[in-house]
């Protein structure tokens, strides 16, 4: 049931746009307000009319409207909804999403938004499969726009192949499940850990990994998008902060495992940062000079042994969060090795994925991990970041939702 969930459609130019009259008769149905937005090309196949009569709320479809401006400006109609909906999404709207244009009322609001969104592309099956098309879904789907379809089918224009659509039930069914598990961690108090620690060798210097922070800024967000009051601890990164989620910036190691230690007692705790295993034991105050001449000798840089936050986190006794997640960033033998590191850590929960330069994890926009618990192994198939941060989220609610 969507009762009391505030959507707004927009509807842009295609044929698919008169399925676009059922899911809103669907929706209601269910109890959803549905409010439209209307491009101009898909004012060409569907009525302002019919969709006004069917969501029974006023159509929107011009930015430059004074008296819609008047009414309610294009900032409120882009935050008063709990879910926007694009259906059908054409390769154009798609296109202008991922480039950021604010060409139009629909396009603007898409950039003005800051709730969750959810298109169904609709499109000929040669547009769907086009480079630019599918660069600009990846896009999308990096910046953790969901997606359904296209399915498999006859096209409008007597061909068929891959760019039907979603059926109208297919996407309320997507919607409701989406509502469903918003929520689901509301109480429960999350910790992730995420990108490299940065280990100075002088002020200038220091000692860092390629860990890009994408993974666990990801599993932030999604474990705060089901209502998880959420604390990242995050080495230095360029992602962008998640919504909604309480961000503590650390340098080096032993910041990351103070900063962690103050945020207990949580539920959950995700340690998804690279962090670095050697700080270096006595970093200078000043800048180390090159005063020599060449040839002379250079510094010996002195390590020390890093604390590792994962497996302090997995004895903290009474502090110990109830269910305690690491990863294992292997180059082979994945599995055995991430197994085994479960073991040694104590942790719960082993994340395993392949980082070797061939797989393109690190700062690539997927991840294809292996779940390791006490039972076994679950291999996911490769997928974006973000999916696996929804699907890592949704595993966690089902396991604190279960009793202790
Ligand atoms: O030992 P290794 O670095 O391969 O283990 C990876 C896991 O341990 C990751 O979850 C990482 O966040 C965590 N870790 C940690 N503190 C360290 C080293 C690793 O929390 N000092």
């Amino acid at each position: 049931m969507l009762s009391g969930r505030r959507i707004l459609l927009i509807i842009s130019g295609g044929i698919a746009a008169y399925k676009s009259l059922d899911l809103i008769r669907r929706l209601r149905e269910r109890g959803g307000a549905v409010r439209c937005i209307v491009t101009k090309a898909g004012a060409e196949f569907v009525t302002p009319l019919a969709v006004a009569t069917l969501s029974r709320d006023k159509v929107f479809g011009d930015l430059f409207s004074l008296t819609d401006e008047s009414e309610i400006g294009h900032i409120r109609l882009a935050r008063d909804a709990d879910l926007v909906v694009v259906a059908p999404a054409t390769a154009d709207l798609i296109a202008r999403m991922a480039l950021g244009l604010a060409s139009d009322l629909a396009s603007t609001v898409l950039l003005a938004t800051d709730r969750p969104i959810l298109i169904a592309p609709a499109m000929n099956y040669v547009m769907w499969a086009h480079p630019a098309t599918q660069a600009n879904v990846k896009t999308l789907a990096g910046r953790g726009v969901r997606m359904l379809g296209p399915v498999q089918g006859e096209l409008a224009e007597g061909e068929t192949g891959m760019g039907r659509m979603s059926e109208p039930l297919d996407i309320v069914a997507a919607i409701e499940a989406f509502f469903s598990g918003t929520g689901r961690l509301k109480g429960r108090r999350a910790l992730v850990t995420s990108g490299p620690t940065h280990e100075p060798i002088d002020p200038v210097r220091y000692i860092a990994n390629r860990s890009s922070g994408r993974q666990g800024h990801a599993i932030a967000a999604a474990l705060a998008a089901l209502g998880a009051d959420t604390m990242l601890v995050t080495g230095p990164t360029v992602q962008l902060d998640p919504a909604g989620v309480e961000i503590k910036r650390i340098e080096t190691a032993e910041q990351m495992l103070g900063a962690c230690r103050d945020a207990l007692p949580v539920d959950v705790a995700v340690c998804a940062a690279a962090v670095a295993d050697w700080r270096v034991a006595d970093p200078r105050n000043q800048k180390i000079k090159k005063n020599g001449k060449p040839g002379d000798a250079a510094p010996i840089l002195r390590l020390a042994e890093n604390p590792d936050i994962l497996a302090s986190l997995s004895a903290a006794g009474k502090l110990r969060p109830r269910l305690v997640i690491g990863f294992a960033a292997e180059t082979e033998d994945v599995v055995a090795h991430a197994v085994a590191k479960r073991k040694k850590k104590g942790c719960d929960w082993i994340l395993a994925n392949d980082v070797s330069v061939a797989a393109g994890t690190f700062g690539g926009d997927d991840n294809a991990v292996h779940l390791i618990d006490g039972k076994g192994v679950d291999s996911w198939p490769r997928l974006t970041k973000d999916e696996v941060a929804r699907r890592l989220a949704a595993r966690i609610a089902d396991y604190l939702a279960a009793p202790a």
